[in-house]
């Protein structure tokens, strides 16, 4: 297949942070595209963090406005996306494999369009693999030019010719596109894009642009819509959300956005990922104020070992992220703190991994992801020498989440014979006749009932059984 290639992406531009205005584009129907997908079928894949799919959401939307209607069949639509996610090796390795079931279904329906976006191609690797094993492919773009969907489809109908477009740039705020929500009474809200954080392991700051915070007022408004539409929970999307406004030159910071969002009536406020570094007061303090702001914070510590922190350029300390732990448990003091945590770092010693652990017992988190480092290349980490056999990282992991898994279970007892408030999101699939949803401190909570109309309504259920990964309580009347 004829390559039309309108841009390449670059990990060198991708790491440049000049201080250039962030340009806020508003997206229109462009008349020319309006019937491309007239009478014809869309499905999207996607992989990875919730940040790929409000992404996705925002590609349906827009295909949608161009005449394309969601496929129930994913294998015989027009055109099918692969969004993608590049955090870790084996992330990238479910991609290759959903590509090779792709390739033959091509081979049978011709005049299908592939195409493969978000994370991976935004890697100069994976584009160029894309480019020379996988011919099959019709359209390649990244993370930053979801705007330019109907034009690349169409070029890739009318030219035959794989269409690739990843920009490298420090990307873009896109306003006004149209969304297809997954769910009618839960919405993924993004405020801002990108992250300047640099941890040395992480990719993501080179896939996705630099920090730019969504206005206020756009943030606003979305929300007010939301809660005329009948939404009951939000969650605040970022890579560094306590980095909210950094960009915009003014004092108003994301806790800021906390106490005005909670004015707006929504029921239900989180928000995802924190980093501890900017984690701050005010934040701390809308959090107990606030009554939609809801008791649980992720806050990704990454290591328990200050030599470590220091290498993966965290910018705090062990003793550091417990103080910060140690005054919101004082403000709010049943609060579920989950973290993230990686093992197996380059050389990272026994006693540097002894040290995580002391960090999860004294932290008393409610849960954790916990992953083995994987190798991202363009990352300084990447050049780093590593002492640590695989096998080593694969048993630390599993010691990890001994101790990982009992904090989850504690985290659940916590609320036996206790009477939490449950936001429905369906049947659940453990077992007939039982339903499942939240409780506010984001712990999944089934309970009897086959009454369809409680989803998207928020609930009370008296719990009467913990288990590592959920808790089993009754409906109260
Ligand atoms: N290897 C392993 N885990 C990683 N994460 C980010 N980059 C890597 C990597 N190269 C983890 C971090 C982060 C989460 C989203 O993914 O723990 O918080
Ligand atoms: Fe990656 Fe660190 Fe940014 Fe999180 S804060 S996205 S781990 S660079």
């Amino acid at each position: 297949m004829k390559n039309i290639k309108l841009a390449m992406p670059s990990l060198k531009d991708a790491k440049l942070r000049r201080k250039l205005d962030v340009e806020t584009i508003r997206y229109k129907e462009n008349n020319k595209y309006i019937n491309l997908g007239k009478g014809k079928t869309y499905y999207i894949f996607t992989y990875g963090c919730q940040g790929n799919e409000a992404d996705s959401e925002v590609m349906a939307g827009i295909l949608e406005g161009v005449g394309y209607t969601l496929s129930q069949d994913p294998m015989n639509s027009d055109v099918v996306l692969l969004n993608t996610c590049a955090i870790r090796e084996n992330a990238e390795q479910r991609i290759w494999g959903v590509l090779g079931q792709l390739k033959g279904r091509k081979r049978e329906k011709p005049d299908m369009i592939v195409g493969i976006c978000g994370c991976m191609p935004q890697e100069e690797n994976a584009t160029n693999k894309i480019l020379e094993s996988y011919d099959f492919i019709d359209l390649v773009f990244g993370t930053h030019n979801r705007d330019h969907l109907p034009e690349l489809i169409y070029q890739a109908y009318l030219t035959k010719a794989k269409v690739v477009e990843v920009l490298s740039n420090e990307g873009t705020i896109l306003e006004d596109a149209p969304k297809v929500r997954q769910s009618h009474h839960k919405a993924w809200v993004n405020i801002m894009y990108g992250c300047d954080e640099f941890c040395t392991y992480c990719i993501v700051p080179y896939t996705r642009g630099r920090e730019r915070s969504r206005s206020k007022e756009d943030i606003i408004n979305e929300v007010n819509e939301l809660v005329k539409e009948g939404y009951k929970e939000i969650t605040l999307l970022g890579q560094n959300v306590n980095a909210y406004g950094k960009d915009l030159g003014t004092d108003y910071t994301f806790g800021d956005l906390l106490y005005d969002l909670d004015k707006t009536g929504i029921e239900r406020i989180r928000y995802t990922t924190s980093h501890p570094r900017d984690l701050d007061e005010k934040t701390m303090l809308a959090m107990r104020d606030c009554k939609s702001v809801m008791p649980h914070l992720h806050l990704p510590v990454q290591s328990g070992d200050n030599d470590v922190l220091k290498i993966m350029n965290r910018k705090y300390t062990y003793e550091e992220y417990m103080s910060k732990i140690n005054r919101l448990k004082e403000l709010v003091p049943d609060i579920a703190i989950t973290t993230d945590i990686i093992v197996g770092f380059p050389n990272e010693t026994e006693e540097q991994f002894q040290n995580t652990i002391k960090l999860v017992q004294n932290a008393k988190f409610e849960g954790a992801y916990t992953f083995i480092y994987s190798k991202r290349e363009g990352t300084p980490a990447a050049k780093m020498p590593d002492s640590v056999s695989d096998k080593e990282k694969h048993e630390r992991l599993e010691r990890l989440n001994v101790y990982v898994n009992e904090g989850y279970k504690k985290g659940h007892e916590r609320f036996l014979n206790q009477v939490v408030e449950v936001l429905v999101d369906g049947e659940s699939k453990n077992g007939e006749g039982m339903m499942c949803g939240y409780s506010k401190h984001l712990k999944l909570t089934h309970f009897k009932s086959n009454d369809l109309s409680l989803i998207g309504k928020t609930v009370k259920v008296k719990i009467t059984e913990a288990k590592t990964w959920f808790m089993i309580g009754e409906l109260c009347e």
